[in-house]
């Protein structure tokens, strides 16, 4: 019987046409990234054998969310709540549980720069000892390929009971 290995998503949300280097990063961690802006893509997503497979969900996060497939992983970087910026506090406890309850069941991985952190959770997250919050445990990669040259953290959201 062949094994079924299980197809690895990730979203970025509010990702404007930042499509290059998340593809470059997420490239062998995932299969396919599903980016999605409020407005639609004005520049054409790259393709290759050099990045995942990708696509582009014009629309409202708040509401793109609840139509995700099961996702392994959630990249978000460089949003803020001021001019430009979506207001949607992707990391806060309101709206991350609903990108939570899309993840694998096995858990996944939030790659971030903890824009639109609220309440301290990306401080907390990226601690030694993590943050357990919304049934998950959050803590730190112990390798962190991307924290010097992008600033992004690569955080492991692991589901516990
Ligand atoms: C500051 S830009 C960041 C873009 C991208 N993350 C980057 O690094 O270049 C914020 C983006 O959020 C989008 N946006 C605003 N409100 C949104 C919403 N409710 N749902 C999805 N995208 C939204 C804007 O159109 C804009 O492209």
């Amino acid at each position: 019987m062949a094994l079924q290995m299980r197809r690895r998503v990730a979203f970025y949300p509010c990702s404007g046409t930042d499509f290059e280097t998340p593809l470059a990063i997420l490239n062998g961690s995932v299969d396919e990234v599903i980016f999605c802006d409020i407005k639609g893509a004005t520049r054409k997503i790259p393709t290759g054998d050099q990045y995942p497979k990708a696509s582009f969900i014009a629309g409202d996060v708040r509401e793109i969310v609840e139509t995700l497939p099961e996702i392994y992983a959630l990249f978000y970087r460089r949003d803020s709540n001021g001019e430009g910026g979506s207001g949607v506090f992707v990391l806060g406890d309101s709206f991350l549980p609903l990108i939570l309850s899309r993840f694998n069941p096995a858990g996944g991985i939030i790659v971030t720069d903890g824009s639109n952190s609220r309440g301290g959770n990306f401080k907390k997250m990226i601690r030694r000892n993590g943050l357990q919050k919304h049934g998950f445990k959050f803590s730190p990669h112990l390798d962190q390929p991307y924290l010097d040259s992008h600033s992004l953290w690569i955080i492991s959201a692991v589901p516990y009971s």
